[in-house]
């Protein structure tokens, strides 16, 4: 079984159903985008792996169903990079890494450590409360406090929304190296599928809540549905 394994998942909001029988695998070390437009349920799918909705089918982790809430995917090795990042605003970048650490107090030097290796603007900054932060600094502190948990696999939701291309060169870099150097298995959403393709290594196109195509970025560059995802029928 893959490390990451869903099989025909469903979720819903009340009566509102946001994904559709969405099927996803990700291998021990890969790195994997999910590609939609707004509304094509990228947050729900990454919310409902951490066990944020009300769903039906099955989310496996290493081999064992995941079914126990976000402490429990947490406590798992899943680290979360939300959308809006849901930082504490007038607490400080170290405070705000540390609401990560609270499940892996064991890791907390080895973890702070290599956060700071990873943006060292954040080791600079650390006394800044976060409201003051540009966009792409908070989402280095989401990253953060993300690997704070000491997570297995990462899941980020949209890690390039709002920010420039130099930043996002960054960002991008700092994934590569999350995987290359410390092994960790990572989903993104993306809705910009040029940065998706630098980095991710296999694409899910997600429109309306299902899964219209997959394949590898070589196998996706030129397929019409990739287009259609983002420029509608
Ligand atoms: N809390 C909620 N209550 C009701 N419906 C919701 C809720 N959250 C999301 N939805 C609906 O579920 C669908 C998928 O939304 P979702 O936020 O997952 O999409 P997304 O791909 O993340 O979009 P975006 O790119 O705008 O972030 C949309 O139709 C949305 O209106
Ligand atoms: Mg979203």
């Amino acid at each position: 079984m893959a490390f990451l394994s869903i099989e025909n998942l469903n979720a819903f909001y009340g009566k509102a159903q946001a994904l559709h029988d969405v099927s996803l695998s990700c291998e021990k070390g890969e790195i994997i985008a999910v590609i939609g437009a707004n509304g094509a349920g990228k947050s729900t799918l990454l919310d409902s792996i951490m066990g944020l909705t009300k769903t039906t089918g099955t989310i496996s982790f290493d081999g064992t169903p995941l079914n126990g809430g976000p402490a429990a995917a947490v406590e798992r090795g899943i680290g979360y990079g939300p959308e809006r990042f849901n930082l504490f605003p007038y607490m400080s970048v170290y405070d705000n890494l540390m609401v990560g650490a609270f499940t892996a107090r064991n890791d907390i030097e080895k973890n702070l450590a290599a956060v700071f290796r990873l943006f060292p603007r954040l080791e600079e900054r650390q006394a800044q409360e976060t409201s003051t932060q540009s966009g792409g600094e908070r989402q280095m502190v989401s990253l953060g406090r993300a690997l704070m948990t000491s997570p297995r696999l990462l899941i980020v939701d949209e890690p390039t929304i709002g920010l420039a291309p130099k930043v996002c060169t960054e960002i991008a870099a700092a994934l590569r190296r999350l995987r290359d150097d410390m092994g960790l298995t990572i989903l993104i959403t993306e809705q910009n599928a040029n940065f998706a393709m630098t980095l991710a290594e296999r694409l899910y196109v997600l429109e309306a809540g299902a899964v219209r195509a997959t394949g590898t970025v070589d196998e996706l560059r030129d397929d019409p549905r990739l287009l259609e995802a983002y420029f509608g029928h």
